[in-house]
């Protein structure tokens, strides 16, 4: 993939509000790039003063859509404000998500289905709903907030994890599809982040991993990850440990050992003691 420079960029990056997609926000606007931030109805003040803060700071143009997109129509009306407000968009982020940590066995029905939706659903319908006219205009650019949950079981987030291996999958194979386009699709996939995902999704502040990797600052996570975007890159975990773990001694691993290895350390809170 060619190098990309964001200035004058349009960018609609979702989940803006809060956590990685704000500092995703940050990041683009430092480089010149006017941003569409989504955001939940509830969070309509919150979104606006980090349009507002960013717009002072940087001098670019922000728009704000407070959409539910877990709702059945909501990438469609997503689609639709943008479209009157900002007109054609060149890159879009697909950040928001959600998480919800517990057995599988044990866990309600509802938020696992949720996350499915929202993790994996809304993305691939905006991907759908944005990517005709990305390459009637002769490119465009497709940045997925994946997760290094997507590169190996993740066992008491189960299905967070098989929605982001989805993304991972759909954004893969939705990029050889459009070579020769213009148009590009990439993800990048931080490690543990410290953001409100975590204390909504009922994450322990035990968990055994966190003494291993820590928890990383979203500023941090977003700032490698743009300079990573700008240089071209597919698949983008940041931080070496990481890269090291999530791609390289997993691909290389026994599955036990991998599987075993997984249940140990993402264990934490009233799980220890299993
Ligand atoms: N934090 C981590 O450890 C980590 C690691 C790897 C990947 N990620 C991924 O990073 C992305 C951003 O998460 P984060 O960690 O920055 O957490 P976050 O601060 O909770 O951000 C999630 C964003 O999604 C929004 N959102 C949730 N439900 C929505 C809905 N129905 N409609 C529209 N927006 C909705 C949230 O809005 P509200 O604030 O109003 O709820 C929030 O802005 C997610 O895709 C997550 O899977 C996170």
């Amino acid at each position: 993939m060619a190098k990309i420079n964001f200035k004058g960029n349009k960018i609609l990056i979702t989940g803006a509000s809060s956590g990685i997609g704000k500092a995703l926000a940050v990041e683009f606007a430092q480089r010149g790039a006017h941003l569409g931030l989504g955001a939940l109805p509830r969070e309509t003040d919150l979104v606006a003063s980090v349009a507002g803060d960013i717009k002072q700071r940087f001098g670019v143009k922000t728009w704000c859509f407070p959409i539910d997109l877990a709702k059945a129509d909501g990438p469609d009306a997503l689609y639709a404000s943008v479209k009157s407000e900002m007109g054609d968009i060149d890159v879009l982020v697909n950040n928001a998500g959600i998480a919800f940590y517990g057995e599988f066995r044990d866990q309600p029905w509802e938020p696992l289905a949720r996350t499915i939706h929202l993790n994996l659903h809304v993305p691939a319908k905006l991907m759908h709903l944005f990517i005709p006219h990305m390459i009637r205009q002769g490119h465009g650019l497709v940045i997925n907030t994946s997760s290094v949950s997507a590169l190996q079981p993740t066992p008491y987030q189960t299905v967070y994890g098989a929605t982001k291996a989805g993304l991972q999958s759909l954004s893969q194979a939705v990029r050889a599809e459009l070579m020769g386009t213009g148009v590009t699709v990439c993800t990048f996939n931080p490690p543990y982040t410290k953001t409100d995902i975590l204390n909504k999704g009922g994450f322990p502040e035990n968990l055994r991993w966190y003494a291993i990797s820590g928890l990383k600052r979203p500023e941090w996570i977003a700032e490698k990850a743009v300079k990573a975007f700008e240089k071209g890159k597919f698949l983008y975990v940041p931080g070496f440990s990481a890269w090291l773990f999530h791609i390289v001694l997993v691909r290389f691993s026994p599955r036990r050992l991998v599987d075993f290895v997984s249940r140990y350390f993402l264990r934490g809170g009233s799980l220890t003691g299993r």
